[in-house]
């Protein structure tokens, strides 16, 4: 598979992107029309992508809206949510990824998106755990024919606890086939009224060995990032920006080499961070010599492939060749592979850089 990567033209890793949120508008073309979609079936390619990427920045809401667009699109067709998955992994490689981590929340994928509440299922539904078996099945088909290793991360919904006992039962079914590990997703604010629905489903997840990272400090205080550290027992924070507007976290977790999860493109299109690029968190992180990954979030909804997230990094942020090494081989030893294949990660891309004194 060719290369295509300007920047950084060398083996990546990335471990945070959304499955929902990295669709070919073409995909989503033939399946409106396949469903006689009225409001997307009609759309040509440039102004599908007028209506779901989101050019300027706004807030994470704005950005989330965009899903309810074209997700309908896919929604409850078997052969999408494959499609989806398999060309998900044709997409990285062609950027030059040989190990990533997708995550999705399965129930978006599924014929209960509407009223999910009040989900009963009909025969022939597509069901979360089907949804789960066709993901694997599409990124296992990508990664026999693309050569790259592809995993997933099942989802929780801040606003869906009762979703929540499904998906760790589900991390558990298919734990190490494909699937690797437990996240938390979307409103930051919806905390105190939904939390101990989530907070079940990860202590089940520690003591089942299910690895663990959770959104958090993407728009949310530091305070919900010490939750998900000390209650959530993350091993790995998404985002975590505002984790530096209180330095004895920032300190403490340093000093745990905790994993940052960083989105510089979505998180200005989000209105996570300030605008300006030469006073995103991430610089001050690279200056501490922290444990973090550079991830796109959602090339759809972005308008943006990683490599943008590459540019920036070097353009604005100072990012040598060598920072680039070394936040790959940071991301790869916080990848949540077991350790046998995380070490073979590890020496392909020691072997790529030519050095392993990171
Ligand atoms: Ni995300």
């Amino acid at each position: 598979m060719e290369n295509h990567f300007s920047v950084f033209n060398m083996p990546k890793v990335e471990l945070h992107i959304h499955l929902d949120a990295s669709i070919r508008p073409e995909t989503i073309l033939y399946f409106a029309r396949k469903k006689q979609m009225q409001s997307l079936s009609c759309e040509n390619l440039e102004t599908l992508q007028k209506h779901v990427v989101c050019s300027s920045p706004g807030n994470l809401t704005e950005f989330l809206s965009k899903f309810h667009i074209y997700m309908p699109a896919v929604v409850g067709d078997r052969e999408a949510v494959k499609r989806i998955a398999y060309e998900f992994v044709e997409m990285k490689a062609r950027e030059g990824l040989v190990y990533v981590e997708v995550r999705y929340n399965p129930h978006l994928f599924a014929n209960c998106n509407v009223h999910p509440i009040q989900w009963n299922q009909k025969e022939g539904d597509l069901t979360p755990e089907e949804v789960v078996q066709l993901v694997n099945a599409g990124l296992k088909e990508g990664e026999r024919d693309f050569n790259i290793k592809a995993r997933s991360i099942l989802c929780c919904l801040r606003h869906m606890p009762d979703w929540s006992p499904e998906i760790i039962e589900l991390c558990k079914k298919y734990h190490n086939d494909t699937v690797v590990a437990i996240d938390l997703a979307g409103d930051e604010g919806l905390r105190s009224e939904t939390f101990p629905g989530h907070l079940k489903a990860y202590e089940e997840a520690v003591r089942c060995g299910i690895h663990r990272t959770v959104h958090a400090g993407e728009a949310g205080p530091p305070s919900v990032v010490r939750e998900a550290v000390d209650m959530l027992k993350a091993e790995r924070i998404g985002h975590g920006y505002h984790t530096l507007q209180d330095p004895a976290l920032y300190e403490r977790l340093l000093k745990m080499d905790m994993h940052f999860e960083m989105c510089p493109w979505s998180s200005y299109i989000t209105g996570a961070c300030d605008s300006d690029f030469t006073k995103h968190p991430l610089i001050q992180l690279k200056k501490d010599r922290a444990n973090y990954s550079l991830n796109n979030d959602g090339p759809l909804p972005l308008g943006v492939s990683l490599e943008k997230d590459y540019k920036i990094a070097k353009s604005f942020m100072g990012f040598s060749e060598e920072d680039f090494m070394r936040m790959n081989i940071n991301a790869a030893r916080s990848c949540f592979l077991p350790d046998d294949e995380k070490n073979n990660l590890l020496e392909l891309l020691y072997k790529a850089y030519r050095r392993r004194d990171f």
